[in-house]
């Protein structure tokens, strides 16, 4: 643990079930994760997420994309908010839009994504099932920074998960969530520690 650093400020964007959110709520309150989670961006009213954000009390905003015109337009919505929740540090936990250099530019190095494959391998949709189909017997998930192109930036961390012969997407998805769970707030700190001595 980073104390001699002041707790970092992060904004969460998710619209799943959230169980990444809890997992980085859980490690700060267990004070694994020297962090305040300052708000919530979620994309889908229906999003479990929300849900999990008002169990933790944490300020959650709606912004749903198909009231903006443009890919800009949201993320600049989604810069604006995050700059009056005063977050230095955006973290992608389910959020299954592309985001543009408006936000990328507004938090340059500091924002980050967790993916369900061992990337290089597996970007984009369903990555799960691709690994499945694919035939590979490892897996696993990776969190590494965001850059315009998609599921491509510089990875931070990963975890391998074993393929079984009976998995089915399913399964195979909710051991990756497990390990999703115990890398995430790791990387988190990990990347601001690595940032801060640059
Ligand atoms: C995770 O598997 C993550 O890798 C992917 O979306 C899923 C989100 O799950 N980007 P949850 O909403 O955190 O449970």
């Amino acid at each position: 643990m980073h104390y001699d650093m002041s707790p970092l400020r992060l904004g969460i964007l998710a619209s799943g079930t959230g169980s990444n959110f809890a997992a980085i709520a859980q490690a700060i309150s267990d004070k694994n994760l020297n962090a305040q989670i300052k708000t919530l961006i979620y994309n889908n009213p229906n999003a479990g997420v929300a849900r999990k954000a008002e169990q933790w009390k944490i300020p959650a905003v709606l912004l749903n994309h198909h009231q903006f015109g443009r890919r800009e337009d949201l993320d600049h919505a989604i810069m604006e908010t995050m700059t009056a929740y005063q977050v230095d540090w955006v973290i992608m936990a389910g959020w299954m839009r592309c985001v543009t250099s408006v936000l990328l530019d507004a938090f340059p190095q500091r924002v980050l994504n967790i993916h369900p494959s061992l990337l290089p391998s597996f970007p984009g949709l369903h990555a799960v099932k691709q690994a499945l189909a694919a035939g590979v017997t490892i897996t696993g998930c990776t969190v590494h920074h965001v850059v315009p192109a998609v599921d491509s930036g510089p990875i931070v961390m990963q975890a391998a998960v074993p393929i079984m012969p009976n998995d089915t997407e399913a399964t195979l998805h909710e051991r990756i969530h497990v390990q999703e769970h115990i890398i995430y707030p790791r990387a988190i700190m990990l990347a601001a520690t690595a940032l801060s001595r640059n």
